[in-house]
């Protein structure tokens, strides 16, 4: 029995001594430690010796046993270790290595012009505020003294979500969100997107953007709205533009015009980019509608103000020379670059 056992130590350190691999180890260890191993059958077979004899036998089969399994053991993690650090090594990052540069997107000319007009009028006052781009039709029409029947609705055809509810036609809404919160006085500037159904040409798009304003506050009159507004054209154009305001129809302004601005390129002498007369125009405004004010819980015998609307594309677009207000909203890089 000695010898066999003797015999199996040996074979089976041989075969540790010679193994290249964790996984022949692996194996070894089965072949000779596991269930079906060459130890267990030694043990299986105690029934052959002689009783007296089987507490000798069984200590040499331990003896055996721990042997391998020591020698086992060390082969193993040598390996693993072994292993592990091939690992690290290949595995390695050369932290010194240059980065990969990520390209960096560029700022579209809109939103340069958007903060640009937030920046004037935070200048004198203003607080920026949000209104949804989903409103209900009062909001949109009704309260702004545009009523279901009235032609003014028809130039404005939208995006209907329900009869009652729409995509926005304008910022002019968030007038009336920010009246109705009842703090006053107002000094408001809504930048936002707006929604018509129009076509795609190069003037038109049916989503694009506006930037409203609102004042109301007590004696507020035209002289204001005309300093505010000239100033105004004056920090985004240039110190020696003019305006000029012409009269116009808005249902929720009383009196309401259109500002034109002397022309930036000819400064007012007449050029092709003004069409030769000397003069851009660049915005609707007026003094806010009595009827607007008491929808809105607002006492017009106290309290007046007056409103704008600007068309943000169209201010981009004469201000960066662009010819087709679809380059906008393209975003190709190598558009927006140049601006
Ligand atoms: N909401 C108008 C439009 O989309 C623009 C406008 C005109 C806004 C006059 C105003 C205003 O606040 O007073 O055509």
């Amino acid at each position: 029995m000695k010898e066999k056992l003797d015999l199996i130590k040996a074979e089976a350190l041989k075969q540790i001594n010679e193994s290249g691999a964790l996984d022949r180890l692996n194996e070894i260890k089965v072949n000779y430690l596991g269930k079906k191993g060459e130890l267990t059958a030694v043990l299986k077979s105690m029934k052959d010796v002689a009783p007296e004899d089987r507490p000798k036998v069984g200590q040499m089969v331990n003896d055996v046993r721990e042997e391998i399994e020591k020698v086992l053991d060390a082969a193993i993690s040598k390996m693993e270790r072994a292993k592990r650090e091939a690992q690290m090594k290949s595995e390695t990052i050369d932290v010194t290595l240059p980065s990969k540069r990520s390209k960096l997107g560029h700022r579209h000319p809109n939103t340069t012009v958007m903060e640009e007009v937030e920046r004037i009028f935070v200048g004198m006052g203003y607080e920026v505020v949000e209104g949804p781009e989903i409103e209900t039709d009062y909001y949109n029409f009704e309260a702004l003294n545009i009523p279901a029947d009235h032609p003014a609705k028809d130039e404005q055809d939208t995006f209907y979500v329900t009869p009652d509810i729409l995509l926005r036609t304008q910022t002019s809404p968030t007038q009336v969100h920010e009246m109705e919160k009842g703090s006053l006085p107002i000094r408001m500037l809504a930048p936002g997107r707006v929604f018509r159904s129009d076509e795609v040409d190069a003037t038109h798009s049916p989503s694009f953007h506006q930037i409203e304003g609102l004042v109301i506050d007590k004696n507020i009159t035209f002289a204001d709205l005309k300093g505010t507004l000239a100033e105004f054209a004056k920090e985004l154009f240039g110190e020696d533009t003019k305006v000029k305001f012409r009269p116009h129809h808005f249902n929720f302004t009383e009196p309401s015009a259109e500002m034109d601005v002397t022309c930036f390129k000819c400064g007012g002498s007449g050029c092709r980019f003004c069409k030769g007369t000397g003069w851009i125009e660049i915005l609707g405004c007026g003094m806010v509608h009595p009827n607007v004010l008491k929808m809105s819980h607002i006492d017009p015998e106290e309290y007046s103000g007056f409103a704008f609307g600007v068309g943000l594309e169209r201010i981009t677009l004469l201000k960066y020379e662009i010819d087709d207000m679809r380059l906008l909203y393209e975003n190709d890089v190598r558009f927006l670059k140049q601006f």
